[in-house]
């Protein structure tokens, strides 16, 4: 079958319509008719081979929400017509103990699904079935896309730096990642505290739920309440010693964002209130099924910006330019 996509031919070069012959479905794969796709940052830094591994043609797209069309001749727990979707994640071994853990994102045999394949900037994809998630009727296709990887990444880590109810959590960067990691940490019983470096995005987060806001963080401001949790959601280079510092005992400063540079911290930092750095890649298939159904059940949905395939260049750049409120997401049906 003839997939119709957008791709970049090189790096950083805007995209462009481009074709390509599927592979039959093996009997493990779905093929899925797609509707919406979200734009993340990671789309970016693999158009701009950022990380070294892109692979040109590149067909972006990585929060993909469609309706199966076929299914290979295993697969038995999905059928035609089925509302899915699917995100960074598109292969695991599945017999690592990682996988048989649940945590298929930590397996060494991982594929993503936009590194030396094609995406979701297309009017079809094919995946491994079992990276093709149930969307539950409560979220509407333009609102489940950014879930499949800004809000599994987000979920995901809160959960596994100990969010529960009742902590402090705080948030750098309100963009994709962020706005929802404010909702998810907010809308689950937690103080919320957003860092940004954009002044319109100041009430915006208050009313997305985060109970203090601090523009531009400097060494003056200092929070009353540390934080148990800070998730770092931006790629720039910050001063980790700040956010170190309003961590409370035991606290943790995640990364899901990747700064460009390494990390200069003193050990001191962390040793004499226990405090840990660590960082969170995506999240599993178990996860990912409990992130949908708590995103329907307490409404945490993103803020949209919508685009036709037409405008894929202009959401794309407007991403760049940090000029994106929240998410850009195209619809394949325009
Ligand atoms: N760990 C994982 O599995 C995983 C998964 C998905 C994405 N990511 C990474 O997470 C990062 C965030 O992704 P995203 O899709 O949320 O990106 P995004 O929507 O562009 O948001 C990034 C935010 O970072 C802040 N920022 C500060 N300086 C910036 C600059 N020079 N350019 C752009 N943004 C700047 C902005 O927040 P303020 O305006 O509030 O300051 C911006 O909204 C990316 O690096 C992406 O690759 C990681
Ligand atoms: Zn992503
Ligand atoms: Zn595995």
């Amino acid at each position: 079958m003839i997939f119709n996509s957008y791709a970049s031919l090189s790096k950083n070069e805007k995209l462009t319509p481009y074709t390509f012959e599927s592979e039959e479905p093996g009997p493990m794969d779905c093929r899925i008719k797609v509707t919406t796709c979200g734009i993340c940052h990671s789309d970016l830094h693999m158009i701009e081979n950022n990380w070294r591994i892109s692979k040109y043609p590149l067909v972006p797209g990585h929060e993909v929400v469609g309706r199966i069309v076929e299914v290979g001749k295993m697969v038995h727990h999905l059928k035609v017509g089925d509302r899915v979707g699917v995100g960074w994640q598109s292969e695991a071994c599945m017999e690592c103990p990682d996988c048989l853990r649940g945590d298929e994102n930590l397996c060494s045999e991982n594929k993503a699904t936009i590194v030396g394949r094609h995406g979701g900037f297309a009017d079809h994809i094919q995946v491994d079935s079992r990276f093709a998630f149930k969307i539950p009727d409560a979220i509407d296709s333009i609102h489940a896309s950014p879930l499949l990887c800004a809000g599994i990444t987000v979920y995901s880590a809160l959960v596994s730096a100990g969010m529960g109810s009742g902590g402090r959590v705080g948030v750098i960067g309100v963009g994709g990642l962020g706005h929802l990691a404010i909702q998810f940490a907010s809308k689950l019983g937690n103080r919320v505290t957003a860092f940004t470096t954009s002044p319109d995005k100041a009430e915006f987060a208050v009313n997305l739920g985060a109970h203090d806001v601090v523009l531009n963080p400097t060494s003056k401001d200092q929070l009353r309440e540390k934080c148990n949790i800070i998730l770092n959601t931006t790629h720039n280079d910050l001063d980790w010693s700040y956010f170190l510092n309003q961590l409370d005992s035991d606290g943790t400063l995640s990364f899901v964002g990747v700064p460009a540079s390494p990390l200069k911290i003193h050990v001191g930092q962390l040793l004499a209130k226990r405090k840990k750095i660590t960082a969170s890649p995506i999240g599993g298939r178990f996860i990912m099924n409990e992130m949908l159904r708590i995103s329907a059940e307490h409404e945490i949905f993103p803020v949209v910006e919508e685009f036709s395939k037409d405008e894929i260049n202009l959401a794309i750049e407007k991403v760049k330019n940090n000029s994106i409120r929240y998410r850009a997401v195209v619809d394949f049906r325009k």
